[in-house]
């Protein structure tokens, strides 16, 4: 069977940046540890005013497109996964193929364009999609290219507001990658859930607190779905576990779910027995709450165990390293932070073709995906060259006041009592000019 799988990826993130610790944290009376260490970010990107989900997104795929030597006729199918869409009807996919296609000779006629939603699990399923249509041999030689595009915002003074974030990932879905393979085994844990919400609104309703039991829940059902097809996950499996992202704190908590999870009944918990005894059984308790209270013990000595500090340190702390520096790109984020850990890859001994990740997509709603994909040959020449660290450091960083009026700038439906000037200029880029209207 042909390997199908992730040929390209490009990033291109929000051009502005606030400072968590040192702007947000003193404007909210808060400890910047809370941010920096609680939560696990630094920064957090925006969108200038002239970049809103399709300008970042035409921009990164304009640059997966050239840096490829790609033209419209090589690609068949464009998906957006988004949940900042601003219109119910025409999917962001044809603005961005609007875009590209005044750059481009040819245009995209022949491509099937779509949008895919379901909060941040979104742009996984868009890859599924990709993957499913080149598997069924409909793709006719050509290539998807999948583009999950977000500004993650949230109303000023919601508890969210720490985690926003703006960036746009794309990705070339094809046969033979050149930089990881997907594998054909999937898990899925799937419920109607209300804990995070945006019925006909920019801003979601979320009840965040909920919203981290919600994911933790389904992140576990996924992972034992995945083990039913794919069999017992074994620790030394995957060199990377890349997570959703909603911050990395969030990521701490799924992580050891996963490891008390994967290393229950095997060797790995025998080894821990002698220092924190064995992972309590339900039936050992007479009640549920009694077994839930000794499995947060359980919980607590497992994370001070060296087995799994080691652990977390090796396969899951490096998918962090851009997430700390962005925030929550919804549906980019799982993405992002499987760019971070191929990053850390290049700096690993050996060629890393043949490494395997254990990816886990989330969308709030609720449903989580878990997929295994391995590194293919080819994969370091992709990595090298994302130009991530260049864009990161360019970023302008805003001022408290200067903030309020670029939220104010991306909120849909606020009037503007004042003129907002831009605080970048645009190079060579596709830029927003108006409902409608894009030009580079
Ligand atoms: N030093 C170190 N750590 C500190 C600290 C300090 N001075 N002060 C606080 N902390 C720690 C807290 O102990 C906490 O860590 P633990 O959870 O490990 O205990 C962490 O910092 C955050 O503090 P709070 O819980 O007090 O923060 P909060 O209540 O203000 O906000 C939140 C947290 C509710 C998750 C909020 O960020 C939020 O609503 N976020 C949006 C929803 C979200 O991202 N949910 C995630 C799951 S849903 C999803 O993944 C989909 C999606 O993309 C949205």
């Amino acid at each position: 069977m042909t390997a199908v799988g992730i040929d390209a990826i490009e990033i291109r993130t929000g051009k502005l940046k606030l400072d968590l610790p040192n702007t947000f944290a003193p404007e909210k009376g808060d400890d910047p540890a809370k941010y920096t260490k609680g939560l696990g970010l630094n920064n957090s990107s925006f969108p200038d005013v002239y970049e809103d989900i399709v300008t970042m997104g035409a921009n990164a795929a304009k640059t997966l497109m050239d840096r490829k030597g790609l033209v419209p006729e090589d690609i068949g199918r464009i998906d957006v996964a988004t949940e900042s869409a601003f219109d119910h009807s025409k999917p962001v996919s044809t603005y961005i193929a609007g875009c590209l296609e005044q750059v481009y000779d040819g245009d995209f006629t022949h491509a099937n364009k779509g949008e895919r939603k379901f909060a941040c699990v979104a742009g996984t399923q868009a890859i599924d999609d990709a993957y499913n249509w080149i598997r069924a041999g409909r793709n006719r030689g050509r290539a998807a290219l999948v583009i999950a595009t977000d500004t993650a915002l949230y109303a000023r003074g919601d508890p969210g507001e720490a985690t926003q974030g703006a960036g746009a990932v794309a990705m070339l879905i094809d046969e033979d990658p050149s930089i990881v393979e997907l594998s054909t085994h999937q898990g899925y844990g799937s419920k109607d859930e209300t804990d995070f919400l945006k019925p006909n609104q920019q801003f979601p309703s979320v009840d965040g607190k909920r919203s981290m039991q919600v994911y933790l829940a389904r992140m576990r059902e996924a992972l034992e779905d995945y083990q039913s097809v794919a069999g017992k996950v074994e620790l030394d499996d995957f060199a990377y576990a890349p997570f959703h992202t909603p911050f990395p704190g969030m990521v701490r908590k799924a992580a050891l779910l996963a490891y008390r999870h994967v290393i229950r009944d095997t060797s790995y918990e025998d080894d821990l027995a002698g220092e924190i005894g064995r992972q309590p059984r339900e039936a050992e308790y007479d009640d549920r709450e009694a077994f839930e209270e000794a499995i947060r013990e359980y919980m607590d000595e497992l994370k001070g165990t060296d087995q799994y500090q080691a652990w977390y340190a090796d396969v899951v702390e490096p998918t962090l390293g851009l997430a700390r520096e962005v925030g929550n790109w919804y549906t980019g984020s799982v993405h992002v932070a499987r760019t971070s850990a191929l990053r850390d890859l290049l700096e690993r001994d050996g060629d890393g073709v043949g490494e395997t990740l254990l990816v886990g997509s989330y969308g709030s709603g609720a449903q989580a995906e878990i997929h295994a994909e391995t590194v293919c040959e080819g994969w370091q020449a992709e990595i090298e060259a994302l130009d991530i660290d260049a864009q990161l450091a360019a970023r302008y960083d805003l001022s408290w006041e200067e903030y309020e009026d670029v939220h104010d700038v991306h909120e849909y439906d606020k009037e503007l009592d004042r003129e907002i000037e831009e605080f970048t200029a645009p190079e060579a880029e596709f830029v927003f000019t108006g409902w409608g209207r894009m030009n580079e």
